[in-house]
């Protein structure tokens, strides 16, 4: 049976993007792989983000990291659970992959590019960024990768290392295929400049675990299709975030009845965004008190998270043995 690899970085609040783009597949391919399928939290690719590595906040963010994920049903005693720099051959074998990546494919990196646009100073980490995704999903010779859309070009790469270093030492690894929630492959910000995304910060994300009073605050001055001015336009809903959030939270006669309303000036963007609200706010709820008792009792949370890196590092080691003996160390 093949394996199931995923992570996710500490930079910041998980998001409903994460959530419905990744987060619920993990849940769903635990139950059906078990101890085979690795979750892990990527605290040494969210040190490549300038803003995401102050030492005051990188233990918390992690930890925090793992109560979300349990708090969506996760279970780590089923799951293989554990945090990235517990487990030092991930880097072991990125170095390895770093030296099989030429530059100028890092370079076309589209995530690279956007991330690096803003910056006067690029860490060389952050071009070295999918060699150590390669890493991590080909360290456990998984195949089945769950992901948001935005990691496609990373995956491809990953397949292709895994190419190149079977042909230069022989057959070792499998080529991974990414796994997509097709209702969720890009979940927009709520600012409504582009993808929702931790390293763009709160402005941007509706946080798993956001007092509701907040989410609602951010989702109030959200902006919904620009072409409707007045409460009395007719507006549209395909080009509408609110309506996106909508198809994730709401029930299909709600869906159904802001879908006509919005375009015959029956609802107003208000009240559209209250029927949301009161889907987020079933969603949440379980989630966030769920959460609350976890975080009461953190000796389950960092035991699991130890329980996981041993886990983890049964399956690593034994790969990185066959690796180093091919590449001849
Ligand atoms: P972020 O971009 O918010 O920092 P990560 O890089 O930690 O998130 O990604 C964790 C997982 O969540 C990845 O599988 C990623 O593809 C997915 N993901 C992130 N943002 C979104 C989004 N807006 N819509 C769908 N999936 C997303
Ligand atoms: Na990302």
């Amino acid at each position: 049976m093949s394996r199931v690899f995923s992570g996710i970085q500490p930079t910041g609040e998980p998001h409903i993007g994460n959530y419905f783009g990744a987060m619920r597949n993990y849940v769903r391919l635990g139950e059906q792989y078990g101890k085979q399928s690795l979750y892990c939290v990527v605290d040494l690719h969210a040190i490549t983000n300038p803003a995401a590595s102050d030492p005051r906040y990188l233990a918390a963010r992690t930890f925090d990291m793992a109560v979300a994920n349990f708090a969506v049903g996760l279970d780590p005693s089923q799951v293989t659970f554990f945090v990235q720099s517990h487990v030092p051959e991930h880097q072991e074998l990125a170095w390895i992959f770093t030296c099989l990546t030429p530059v100028g494919e890092l370079e076309r990196m589209t995530q690279y590019k956007d991330k690096t646009a803003q910056l006067e100073s690029v860490p060389a980490g952050l071009l070295m960024y999918p060699a150590l995704m390669a890493a991590d999903i080909l360290l456990y010779k998984a195949g089945v990768v769950p992901v948001g859309e935005d990691q496609t070009q990373h995956i491809e790469l990953t397949r292709e290392i895994a190419r190149k270093f079977n042909h230069h030492f022989g057959e070792t690894f499998p080529e991974p295929q990414a796994v997509y929630n097709k209702e969720a492959l890009r979940i927009p910000g709520v600012d409504g400049h582009g993808k929702m995304s931790k390293s763009k910060g709160e402005t941007s994300t509706l946080g798993i675990l956001e007092p509701l009073d907040s989410v609602w605050q951010k989702l109030r001055v959200a902006p919904t299709d620009p072409a409707r001015v007045r409460r009395t336009d007719p507006g549209n809903p395909d080009v509408c975030l609110i309506f996106d959030y909508h198809k994730l939270f709401s029930d299909l006669p709600t869906i159904e009845l802001v879908n006509v309303e919005c375009r015959r000036a029956g609802i107003g963007c208000v009240d559209c965004k209250k029927k949301l609200m009161e889907g987020v706010t079933a969603h949440l709820t379980p989630i966030q008190e769920r959460a609350e008792e976890l975080r009461a009792d953190p000796s389950y949370v960092r035991d699991a998270l130890a329980q996981g890196a041993q886990e983890a590092r049964a399956i690593a080691a034994p790969v990185m043995e066959e690796v180093r003996e091919k590449v001849g160390f």
